[in-house]
């Protein structure tokens, strides 16, 4: 694991997409994976910005959703699907029809879900996922003791996290009780993560993630097993992290090939 501390949640969003930016200009038919939640939207911005800018170019990347929820329509302005749509998919100008999201939908779960992961797997994997973390650690929607090898599945949302969700909802009983997410197993199986947090409700959760017992508690520990995985937070994210001097120090001697800003 890489934590890379930045001043700001700007210089969250600005440095995780330089990230990204480096796996396109790579790759312009790159695999994304696409994490909702306020944790992103600076990294979406950022892309956005250099997209308009003529510096990047998403048009023959893909991408796969990371979760949606089960139980509210298409077209519900917080479906994941229509959020995917309005804050990644128009500003970035990517093919919609090259984007999937897991079908909240389908009248066979069972069916959707593995539909699902043969669909990553069809398009040679992820090649970079990108995501947050819930302040109760879960990634995805993978809340704690989510198993480390799980797949693509219907999961029941903790309380916290319908709680943490219900300003995106007009009234809090209209955040759904069920989801579609992503596996820890599909996460760990990306080629590389990046993980953004912001502001001090995330704390714990960043601290149990990086720092903390591989364990059942913290989904987000999940990713102490990836070979891959960048994770990037301001100063009040990282204000529990015991090591930040040495994650500080780390990343200003970082030799220059391996540099990506
Ligand atoms: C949400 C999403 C996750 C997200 C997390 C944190 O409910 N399903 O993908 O990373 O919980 O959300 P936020 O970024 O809004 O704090």
């Amino acid at each position: 694991m890489e934590i890379v501390i930045v001043r700001d949640a700007d210089e969250v969003g600005r440095v995780a997409a330089l990230k990204i930016a480096s796996v396109v200009q790579r790759d312009p038919e790159a695999v994304l994976g696409l994490a909702t939640g306020s944790s992103p939207t600076g990294i979406y911005a950022s892309l956005a910005a250099r997209v308009a800018a003529g510096e990047l170019d998403f048009s023959r990347a893909s991408g796969f959703a990371l979760d949606e929820y089960v139980g509210i329509p298409l077209e519900h302005p917080e479906s994941y699907a229509s959020v995917i749509e309005r804050d990644v998919v128009v500003p970035l100008g990517m093919d919609a029809s090259k984007v999937r999201v897991p079908d909240g939908r389908a009248s066979d779960i069972e069916a959707a879900v593995v539909d699902y992961e043969q669909a990553i797997a069809d398009a040679g994997g992820i090649d970079i996922q990108i995501l947050g973390i819930g302040a109760n650690g879960h990634i995805g929607f993978n809340e704690p003791t989510s198993s480390f090898a799980s797949r693509t599945r219907i999961k029941t949302l903790a309380p916290q996290t319908r709680a943490d969700n219900a300003r995106f909802f007009d009234d809090p009983s209209q955040v759904p009780t069920h989801c579609l997410t992503q596996g820890l197993g599909t996460i760990l199986d990306a080629h590389e993560v990046v993980l953004v947090a912001q502001g001090s409700a995330k704390a714990s959760a960043v601290a149990g993630m990086v720092e903390g017992p591989l364990g059942a508690m913290c989904p987000g520990s999940a990713l102490q097993l990836h070979r891959h995985a960048t994770i990037v937070v301001d100063e009040a994210a990282a204000s529990l992290l015991q090591l930040a001097d040495y994650y500080r120090y780390t990343y200003a001697n970082k030799p220059v090939w391996q540099r990506f800003e």
